[in-house]
């Protein structure tokens, strides 16, 4: 059992990353919350594979559980879900004394947490996230939110879970193309704040796509741990939080801009992260090794580096549209070395616009 611990005072809470741990739901829940109603959250996809064996687990430890299942889909991130939702609660009587178990992937995790943050106030809430993106980076840090018309993630706050319990298991039946999702923002720990992370994920990424257990347990417990100590300094987002957005600015924009059909979040952070190393290099902040060694590794993912269908024109204005702008200013986070990055409000247009045409930095210097 490999656990992370999240320090946020009255707030803190264990990460437990275990192979299997989906049947010690109960008795590790019933560790720290007092047995009484609960219901479980899951997607129709998720719910087949693993509702019965998380359900069995809190009943055999006397939790009063209801299942509720959705379709799965981002598109399901909205109020009307979380009505449809907040009514399923009152069915079964939850009270502020229950408990609410996200199970599934990053959407059911945000919405499961807006859910539980506004019914009643807030209802106690833990998270058992099953895939790759859900188990290194939606399920801590207690960012929850649903969708709005007028932009993702609009409506949401902070609301921290009671714990998170990650079963590597689970990635076994997850699709090929969600695993490289999520690789994405593992690597991004390693470029953001741990170097030696990032060259166990260079030494090791054979091993990781062949799902072996032990590294799937390295990846997992290394992203949660390295995300735990930014959120335990900047757990509302006032600084260094930001930094967790490496690669999300340009990556954000591209999502923007094809209208979320094109790619996969992940997908779209890779690009952005090429671009951002790229903008880095223009202004003389990093060497081409910072650029090199994230193309390998996101090659060795299949992905795809560059974007050359969306006009980088177009790509600059979405990014003034950004919430993540601050005084009309453009910031990045920007690598100055493998394992170190600054956010940075200095790029200026038409850095930006030369790294976004360029095939390879190189070409430009
Ligand atoms: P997702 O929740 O849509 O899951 C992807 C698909 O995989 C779904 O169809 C789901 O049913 C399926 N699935 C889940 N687990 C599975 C398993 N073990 N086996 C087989 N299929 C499985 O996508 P995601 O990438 O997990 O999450 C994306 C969401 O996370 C977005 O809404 C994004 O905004 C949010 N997010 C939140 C934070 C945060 O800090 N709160 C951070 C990053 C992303
Ligand atoms: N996913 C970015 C954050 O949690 O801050």
């Amino acid at each position: 059992m490999k656990n992370v611990q999240v320090n946020l005072d009255k707030y803190s809470y264990q990460v437990i990353i275990e192979k299997g741990i989906l049947s010690q739901v109960g008795t590790l829940t019933s560790e720290i919350i007092k047995p009484g109603k609960a219901v479980v959250i899951t997607d129709t996809t998720v719910g087949p594979l693993y509702a019965k064996i998380v359900l069995d687990s809190l009943s055999k430890t006397n939790f009063d559980v209801k299942l509720v299942s959705i379709e799965p889909g981002e598109d399901k991130k909205s109020l009307s879900m979380a009505g449809y939702l907040y009514e399923a609660l009152f069915d079964h009587k939850v009270d502020r004394k229950s408990t609410i178990f996200a199970l599934g992937g990053g959407v059911i995790g945000d919405l499961t947490g807006f859910v539980a943050a506004t019914f009643m106030r807030g209802v106690p809430f833990v998270q058992i996230p099953t895939t790759l993106l859900s188990q290194v980076d939606s399920s801590v840090g207690g960012k929850v939110a649903v969708n709005h018309p007028r932009g993702k993630n609009m409506i949401g706050c902070f609301y921290q879970p009671k714990a998170v319990f990650i079963d590597t298991d689970t990635l076994k039946t997850l699709p090929k193309e969600e695993m490289v999702a999520g690789m994405v923002e593992v690597i991004k720990y390693g470029v953001i704040k741990d170097a030696e992370f990032f060259a166990y994920l260079e030494k090791h990424i054979s091993q990781i796509l062949e799902l072996d257990d032990t590294a799937l347990r390295e990846i997992v417990y290394n992203s949660c741990r390295n995300k735990a100590k930014i959120v335990e300094i900047d757990e509302k987002e006032e600084g260094i939080r930001a930094i967790l957005n490496y690669g999300h600015t340009i990556g954000h924009a591209l999502e923007t801009l094809t209208s979320y059909k094109k790619y996969r979040h992940g997908e779209a952070v890779a690009i952005g992260m090429i671009y951002a190393t790229k903008i880095a290099l223009s202004m003389e902040l990093a060497n081409e090794i910072v650029l090199e060694r994230q193309e390998t590794l996101l090659k060795r993912l299949g992905l795809s580096l560059s974007d050359n269908t969306v006009n980088p024109h177009d790509i600059v204005r979405t990014l003034y549209q950004d919430k993540k702008t601050v005084g009309g200013k453009l910031r990045f986070v920007l690598p100055t070395a493998v394992g170190t990055v600054i956010i940075s409000d200095k790029s200026d247009d038409a850095t930006i616009l030369k790294s976004l045409t360029s095939d390879s930095i190189s070409r430009h210097l």
